[in-house]
């Protein structure tokens, strides 16, 4: 019996050894110790059949032959699995100073990227500034500054992401770009021409509404300005945008920040014809607005309005749904 738990142990082991993978290696464990029939198993239930005194040498040596398998199992998985590795870094060895010129599809801006930049070349040559904001804003900014007080309904028509960080309390993921009319002014001496566009949030997710989208905020405050001076901006900004036969209309509406609030309505050719398709809100800045930011409504008065980008975009190049902004799928990337 001893000699043939020495025999069983060396040619488990040399087997073993000579594994080439792990598949080869599991199946040696599973002759050795599979729990119907491994010849280890096997043995240790023999041990009680044995003469009493045969049992205690017996029983030694087939725990010692047990444990040296084990190990030497144990062992040879590690040496595979390090081969393997080795094997890898030579077999998917990547050469970053190989130039990719003609093995790689080369990357363009997205559409939404581009529109914007294209609102920043447009309203630039109007003497507009570009001003940036943050995703994370709070309540001032996004509404109370806005002339939107606590308790406002208006509140209610931006379906709002508020954040529950004990640390942020207060904060909310901003609803609107109309929060850099704030910030600009806050920081910033009249007369103001400004553009901002960014990220905005609201819980909303269908074909035309997605939870995270881009707007684009313009704000002009001098002296004596109009609803004229409004109209021409963006009807200059939206011939050169859009299409060069745009024209525009206005429909009275409400936004707590604007007095007269406006809803922005553009003539458009879609599928061949005329349209009048809403695009945007605006207005005459309220007076309690400039007043938040200390500048006087009594010499200071202007106008504000806010754009989708995502709307605009889908306007321009009749875009159907809207998620296919976020997709990133090149064959809809591509088109543009
Ligand atoms: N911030 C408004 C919204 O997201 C849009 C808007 C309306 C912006 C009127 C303006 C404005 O500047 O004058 O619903």
């Amino acid at each position: 019996m001893l000699q043939q738990i020495d025999e069983l142990e060396k040619s488990a082991l040399k087997k073993i050894s000579s594994a080439e993978n792990e598949e080869i290696l599991k199946a040696i464990e599973l002759e050795y110790f599979g729990r119907k029939s491994g010849k280890i198993g096997e043995i240790l239930k023999a041990i009680p059949t044995l003469e009493p005194k045969e049992r205690g040498a017996v029983g030694k040596a087939a725990n010692i032959a047990k444990k040296n398998v084990e190990a030497g199992i144990a062992d040879r998985y590690f040496v595979l699995e390090e081969e393997k590795m080795a094997n890898l870094e030579i077999s998917e060895k990547i050469d970053v100073t190989e130039p990719s010129i003609g093995k790689t599809e080369k990357g363009k801006r997205h559409p939404l990227s581009v529109f914007m930049l294209e609102c920043e070349h447009v309203f630039g040559k109007l003497g507009f500034e570009v001003a940036e904001g943050f995703e994370i804003e709070d309540d001032f900014h996004n509404f109370e500054a806005l002339n939107f007080t606590p308790d406002h309904p208006a509140r209610e028509m931006q379906d709002t992401f508020f954040i529950e960080n004990e640390e942020l309390k207060g904060y909310v993921l901003r609803t609107q770009t109309s929060d850099m009319q704030i910030r600009f002014m806050e920081e910033n001496k009249p007369p103001y021409r400004i553009i901002s566009p960014g990220k905005v949030y609201r819980k909303d997710s269908d074909a035309t509404h997605s939870p995270m989208f881009h707007q684009i905020e313009c704000l002009m405050i001098d002296k004596n300005i109009s609803l004229a001076n409004l109209r021409f901006i963006l009807l200059t900004a939206l011939r050169e945008l859009i299409s060069p036969d745009v024209d525009l209309r206005f429909r009275l509406s409400y936004f707590p920040f604007v007095e007269p609030g406006l809803e922005v309505d553009a003539l458009l050719k879609v599928d061949g014809k005329e349209k009048w398709l809403e695009i945007g809100g605006a207005g005459m800045v309220h007076p309690n607005v400039l007043k938040n930011v200390n500048v006087d409504p009594d010499i200071w008065n202007g106008f504000a309005f806010g754009f989708g980008i995502e709307r605009m975009v889908m306007i321009k190049y009749g875009v159907k749904d809207l998620r296919a902004f976020f997709e990133n799928d090149l064959r809809f990337l591509k088109q543009f």
